[in-house]
């Protein structure tokens, strides 16, 4: 038991760690283009903020949520998503009474006790993004176009954009409705979930991946027929800002995620590479949500990446990863006397910010050159007694093979300029 994960859960090994980075740093730097600021809320939270902001009847907090009471008799869950958490943090430091909107963007783990299955986890990580205080289009065309722009920088190709309006609660009233009609006498063959769906949130029937509420759910009227013209007007436009971006997606009427806080635009990524778990990314704009966790009306939008699906869609595709951590230097004592010269030189080469170590398991001479080579180093500086009785060490350059005898004196210093210049 103690040497076995728990299910659903991975452990990232340093060269797919390095992977991850790359992923986690890019996406950095396009929150900074767009101008998000980070944000990092708490693993856990009140469980009423899940059941208020993501919805009582979502499967993510029917079923999903790992929800557990405190020692001090408080139910608390582990966060399955990172919007509610946010938009927490938004109401609890005050920063709806700043400037609007306020961008806001976060990485980290989620948990949902979900069957596990390639590219579903039980501890999953997200890349997140909310902006809060604004109602604009262009914003949530900038959302998307954001996520299409950082896939893009990842080399991800051949994804599907969905987008859809699933309206404001007046839309949904009327959607309710009309599907509840047209669902009722199809109520036998539907799934056992979307049965007792149907009465509750009948809008989830129409997303189901069950191949009989499939075939049923394609000819029902969708929320796009049932917009006001207000969102009919919000989503011309944020498709008319998608257009002028470039930024090629498919309408689904269909579309309403999993989640109930949304209004006005949903979208969704897909990548035809990784399976039937193919959504890499998804969101939506969220105006009641702020109101709904005890807040003034505040419009929101924003979205979530998985980055488990991201990496296996990047590897699917065969895609570009820069070489993992690796030290520059590698010091190598010929015999027992220099090791402590060793020592020495490795701390002046990590003073000067190079990356540096040596071997401490008493290797020999040809098991340390071996083990150097492993390590994926740039140099390897090998002391010996006549070297160092010059006051010099030999540097071999791993690119090539090339072998010169430097002085001790400023070694670290020329390494540097080595490595600068390459
Ligand atoms: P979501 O669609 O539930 O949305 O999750 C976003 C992404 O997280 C999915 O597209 C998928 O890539 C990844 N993901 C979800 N569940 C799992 C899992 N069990 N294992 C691996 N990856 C998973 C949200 O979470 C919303 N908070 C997004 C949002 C932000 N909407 C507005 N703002």
């Amino acid at each position: 038991m103690i040497t076995t994960r728990p299910r659903g859960t991975a452990d990232i090994l340093p060269e797919e760690a390095g992977r991850w980075r790359f992923v986690e740093d890019t996406f950095r730097r396009i929150c900074r283009e767009y101008n998000y600021r980070e944000i990092r809320t708490p693993v856990f939270e009140h469980t009423e903020l899940f059941e208020r902001g993501v919805g009582d009847t979502t499967d993510i907090v029917e079923k999903e949520m790992y929800t557990f009471r405190d020692r001090g008799d408080r139910s608390v869950s582990l966060r399955p998503e990172g919007t509610a958490p946010v938009v927490r943090a938004y109401l609890e430091s005050n920063l709806h009474s700043g400037p609007q909107p306020v961008k806001l963007y976060y990485t980290g783990a989620m948990f949902r006790y979900d069957k596990p299955q390639a590219g579903r986890y039980r501890q999953f990580h997200q890349l997140g993004v909310e902006a809060l205080g604004s109602s604009h289009p262009a914003l949530d065309a900038e959302m998307i176009a954001m996520i299409m722009d950082f896939y893009g920088r990842l080399g991800l190709k051949g994804l599907e954009l969905h987008i859809n309006s699933v309206g404001c609660p007046r839309c949904r009233l009327a959607l309710k409705d009309e599907l509840q009609n047209y669902l009722r006498p199809h109520a036998g063959e539907l799934c056992i979930n979307c049965k007792n769906r149907l009465e509750r949130n009948p809008l989830r029937v129409l997303d189901c991946k069950e191949k009989n509420c499939d075939r049923i759910a394609v000819n029902a009227p969708t929320t796009l027929d049932c917009l006001c013209p207000d969102c009919g007007d919000h989503f011309d436009a944020v498709k008319e800002y998608l257009d002028r971006l470039g930024v090629v997606y498919q309408v689904d009427g269909r579309l309403v995620r999993g989640l109930d806080y949304y209004t006005h635009t949903a979208f969704e990524v897909m990548s035809t590479d990784i399976g039937s778990q193919s959504s890499i990314g998804g969101g939506g704009r969220y105006n009641g949500l702020v109101e709904a966790c005890g807040g003034p009306p505040a419009p929101g939008v924003g979205f979530a990446l998985g980055i488990e699906r991201i990496l296996l869609a990047m590897k699917g595709r065969g895609a570009y990863f820069p070489a993992g951590d690796r030290p520059d230097v590698f010091v190598v004592s010929a015999d027992a006397e220099c090791e402590k010269d060793a020592f020495d030189l490795l701390f002046a080469l990590r003073k000067c910010g190079l990356g540096a170590d040596m071997d401490y398991m008493g290797r020999s001479l040809k098991a340390q050159m071996k083990f150097a080579g492993k390590t994926g180093c740039r140099f390897v500086v090998i002391l010996g007694g006549d070297e160092l009785k010059r006051g010099s060490a030999s540097v071999k350059d791993m690119t090539n093979g090339s072998q010169i005898e430097l002085p001790l004196k400023g070694l670290a210093e020329e390494i540097k300029k080595l490595i600068g210049g390459n």
